[in-house]
C-alpha cells in the first residue's frame, strides 16, 4: 500500500486478513510516498519483483503515467488504484468502481442495468464509480457537482447514458451515491448536507462513499425518510478484494476481510477504528 498520508490506512488489515485465511506467507505494508514519487514507485514494484501494490491518494493520476500497460477502465479513468506485477510488466488497474458495484450487488441486490442513477460530485472517486455504472448498462448516470465542467468531463466516462444533471432529479432516481467529502469526520464539513435528504425516500438506494463515520448525518437523515442506505465500507472491502484477486488469481475470502475491519467496541459491520488524528478519516 502507497500513498499519502498513509499512516492509518485500513487496507493492509485488509489484505493481510486475506492472506492468513489462505495460510499465505505474504504481508502488506503501509508506505509513506508523498506526491512525485509515482513513478519511481512503479520501478520499485518491477526492482523488489512485488507481486502487486495498492495505491491511494495522491499518487493514482501519477502512477498511470509510469504503469507499463492500463487495464481498459484504468486507461478510461487515467487513475490507477492497484498495480499488479505480471510477465515482467507492471500493470494498472482501477477496481474502485467495480468494487461499489459487487458491494452493492452483495449486500442490495441493486444492478445498474436500466436503472436511473445520480451521482454526487467529480472527483477521483465519483469518476471510478460513474465510469463503472455506465459500463454496467445504467440507462442514465447524472453528475451534480459545483463545477460544471467538472460534471460534464465526469459525465463522459458513463458513455452515452452520462450527463450532468441538477440535484432535484434525485427524486426520479433509483441510487444516489455521494461522493463528496462533506459528512467525513474531521474534514469540517461534517453536518453538511450534499442534498436535501428530502428529495429521497423509500425505492431510493443511497449511499454514501464516506465511511468514517459510518454513518453520516446525511445518511442518517436519508435512511429515515426510509431510503436504503449503504456507507462506504463496502466499496473499501470490495476493491481490496479485487485487488486480492488480481495478484493471486484466487476468489477474495470476504468474510476474512470483513473480519479483518473489527476491533474491540466495533459494531457487527466493523467500524474503521484506524481513524487519523490529523483529519479523523481512514484512508484506503
Ligand atoms: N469507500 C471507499 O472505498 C472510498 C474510496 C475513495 C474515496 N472515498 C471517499 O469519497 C470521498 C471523495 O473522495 P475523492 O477521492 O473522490 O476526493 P476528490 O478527488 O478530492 O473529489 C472530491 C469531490 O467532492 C467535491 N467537493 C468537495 N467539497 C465539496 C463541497 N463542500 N461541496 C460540494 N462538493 C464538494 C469536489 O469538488 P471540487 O472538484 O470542485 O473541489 C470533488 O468533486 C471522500 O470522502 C473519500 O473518503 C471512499
Amino acid at each position: 500500500m502507497a500513498g499519502s498520508p498513509i499512516r492509518h490506512s485500513l487496507s493492509p488489515r485488509l489484505h493481510n486478513a486475506a492472506f492468513a485465511s489462505w495460510g499465505l506467507d505474504w504481508a502488506s505494508v503501509a508506505f509513506e510516498v508523498p506526491a512525485g514519487q509515482g513513478r519511481a514507485l512503479v520501478e520499485a514494484v518491477a526492482t523488489l519483483g512485488l507481486p502487486g501494490l495498492s495505491v491511494t491518494m495522491p499518487l493514482k493520476e501519477e502512477v498511470a503515467h509510469a504503469c507499463d500497460r492500463l487495464s481498459p477502465v484504468a486507461e478510461r479513468l487515467q487513475a490507477v488504484n492497484c498495480l499488479v506485477h505480471r510477465d515482467g510488466q507492471v500493470v494498472g488497474e482501477n477496481t474502485d468502481g467495480d468494487g461499489l458495484l459487487r458491494a452493492l450487488a452483495a449486500e442490495h441486490g441493486f444492478h445498474p442495468r436500466g436503472r436511473r442513477c445520480l451521482v454526487l460530485g467529480a472527483g477521483g472517486a465519483a469518476r471510478a464509480v460513474i465510469e463503472a455504472l455506465g459500463r454496467a448498462g445504467a440507462e442514465e448516470v447524472l453528475v451534480v457537482a459545483r463545477r460544471p465542467d467538472a460534471a460534464a468531463r465526469a459525465a463522459s466516462l458513463a458513455g452515452p447514458a452520462g450527463r450532468p444533471g441538477r440535484a432535484e432529479e434525485a427524486a426520479g432516481a433509483d441510487l444516489v451515491v455521494q461522493a463528496t467529502p462533506l459528512g467525513m469526520a474531521g474534514g469540517g464539513q461534517e453536518r453538511a448536507f450534499p442534498l436535501d435528504p428530502e428529495l429521497l425516500g423509500p425505492g431510493h438506494l443511497a449511499v454514501d462513499l464516506v465511511y468514517h463515520p459510518l454513518r453520516t448525518p446525511w445518511l442518517a437523515a436519508v435512511a429515515a425518510r426510509g431510503a436504503a442506505t449503504a456507507n462506504g465500507l463496502g466499496m473499501l472491502v470490495h476493491q481490496a478484494a479485487l485487488a486480492l484477486e488480481h495478484w493471486t488469481g484466487r476468489p477474495a475470502p470476504l468474510d476474512a476481510l470483513w473480519a479483518g475491519l473489527r476491533r474491540p467496541g466495533s459494531d457487527d459491520r466493523g467500524t474503521p477504528s484506524a481513524s487519523s488524528p490529523g483529519t479523523g478519516e481512514p484512508v484506503a
